[in-house]
């Protein structure tokens, strides 16, 4: 993670300790994970192979497995989004509207960058940079909206309790 803006005073939080424990009092999980771990052509790979998604997936698998039982998360994907990206301004397009889920957002930052700007439990709404090894958990109900950083990409592990998978409530603002 590599910052966290609030929005009202523009003040941003840069220290790790300072950050989680942010987060917390907002509801939101944060881990951080190893990325080192995934080898060969793994990583900086956005045009991926479904092999490729497995094994990426399998890497994870034990800490996948401890945080599906935590939060009743039962399906797991890869999400890519780079210029290649079929139909990429439309999917953005769906994220970057203020939206919320009815249930947890969860993303595994493997690659790339993304800014999620979130209205936490006080109703302040912040950003939140995350980039490699960034594992965020968005809580059932928040409101969010998400948006690709510089280097316009990003590769994410998702966890849904909704077998069903992506399904977004949008919210008038
Ligand atoms: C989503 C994020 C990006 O719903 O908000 O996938
Ligand atoms: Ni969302």
């Amino acid at each position: 993670m590599t910052a966290i803006r609030l929005h009202r005073d523009n003040r941003r939080i840069e220290a790790p300790v300072e950050m989680a424990s942010f987060l917390d009092g907002e509801g939101l999980l944060y881990r951080n994970w190893d990325v080192s771990k995934l080898c060969g052509g793994l990583r900086d790979n956005y045009a991926l192979t479904d092999a490729e998604k497995a094994e990426i997936l399998a890497t994870f698998d034990s800490d996948l497995e401890k945080l599906k039982t935590e939060g009743g998360y039962v399906a797991a994907d890869i999400v890519v989004l780079w210029e290649k990206t079929p139909d990429l301004e439309s999917l953005l397009g769906k994220f970057s509207r203020e939206h919320h889920h009815s249930e947890d957002e969860v993303r595994f930052v493997v690659d790339g960058h993304g800014i999620f700007t979130i209205r936490g439990r006080s109703g302040r709404y912040f950003d939140v940079s995350v980039g490699p090894g960034d594992l965020i958990t968005v809580p059932t109900g928040t409101r969010h909206w998400f948006t690709l950083a510089e280097d316009r990409r990003i590769k994410c592990i998702r966890l849904f309790q909704d077998p069903a998978g992506w399904a977004a409530i949008y919210d008038e603002t």
